[in-house]
């Protein structure tokens, strides 16, 4: 593995290997605090961000090395007009790796092929966002013991939540998953993830309106957010934006052991009296995150020879 653009790049053993290092990492830390010194990591946002910029950030400073880049557009060249591919092949010459978010579907695989140092996708458009699903795939190994065997329920923007579409791919991978997507009409799941990644390993799955009904059958539940920026039509959002709230009083019929996930950042979809429930585990969910970015930056800087 070069780069890591689409979590279905990631055979089922490169994942294991990463889930096994993130839960090494998370055991002994001193093993792992100068694995990167003198290595540097470039953060290329071009989109808003706190988790997965301050993440891969955090990341890289507890394996030793350092971090350099831009957090918005409007402050880098891409402003004056320069292009993702020129950008990437100079951050190349002083970066070892990098991580780029873009509202551009497909930009961290152009800049994937010319920037000549690992490039880590780190959200692109409405497209993949695969640092998150390695995060959601800790999150429930952990919390549920076993990625098998296990009904995900999905809950809200299914259209244009990329988290929702990587996760989907990666748990269809894994014996005995089940999915009920749950969203309004509008914001059903796309289409392609039902053809091309639910039927031809004959996953079952359920789309529904109603997140009570569906929710004592879940085994974990991932709540979502309703993508304002991706809506063309500020009244389709206003509409939509608070279909799902997700209460304390919803949760009385759901099991005692049900993981509460959401990749954040949260509006108004789940109630923060929920926050103290024992089911919730968005924050640990975070937390995760920052331990699968430190692994992945470990995998990809040994396979290009640079540690
Ligand atoms: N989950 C996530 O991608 O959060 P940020 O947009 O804050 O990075």
């Amino acid at each position: 593995m070069k780069h890591l653009i689409d979590i279905m790049e990631l055979s089922p053993a490169e994942l294991d290997t990463l889930l096994d290092t993130a839960e090494d990492i998370i055991a002994n830390p001193g093993k792992y605090a100068e694995e990167c010194r003198g290595k540097k990591l470039a953060t290329l946002f071009f989109e808003p961000s706190t988790r997965t910029r301050l993440s891969f950030e955090a990341a890289m400073l507890e394996l030793g090395g350092s971090v350099l880049g831009f957090s918005e557009a409007q402050s880098s060249s891409a402003a004056k007009g320069e292009s993702v591919a020129d950008t990437a092949r100079v951050v190349g010459c002083y970066a070892d790796i990098i991580a780029m978010r873009h509202p551009k579907e497909g930009a961290p695989l152009v800049a994937s092929r010319v920037a000549g140092v690992p490039v880590i996708n780190a959200g692109d458009g409405g497209h993949f966002h695969p640092t998150q699903t390695l995060a959601d795939l800790l999150t429930i190994r952990r919390e549920k013991g076993t990625l098998g065997n296990l009904t995900v329920g999905f809950c809200g923007d299914l259209k244009f939540g990329r988290t929702v579409h990587s996760l989907t791919a990666a748990m269809s991978r894994y014996a005995g998953s089940r999915f009920v997507f749950i969203s309004p009409e509008e914001l059903r799941i796309p289409e392609y993830v039902k053809s091309e990644v639910l039927a031809p390993r004959d996953v079952p799955f359920a789309e529904m309106r109603d997140l009570e009904s569906a929710i004592q059958g879940l085994d974990v539940l991932y709540m979502t957010r309703v993508q304002k920026e991706r809506f063309f039509n500020e009244a389709d959002y206003v509409r939509l934006k608070d279909t799902y709230i997700l209460t304390p009083e919803k949760l009385h019929r759901a099991k005692r052991e049900l993981c509460i996930m959401h990749p954040l950042p949260r509006v108004n979809e789940i109630d923060v009296r929920v926050d103290d429930d024992p089911r919730a585990c968005y924050f640990k969910q975070v937390l995760y995150g920052k331990y699968m970015r430190m692994a992945l930056i470990l995998l990809l800087l040994k396979e290009a020879g640079r540690i």
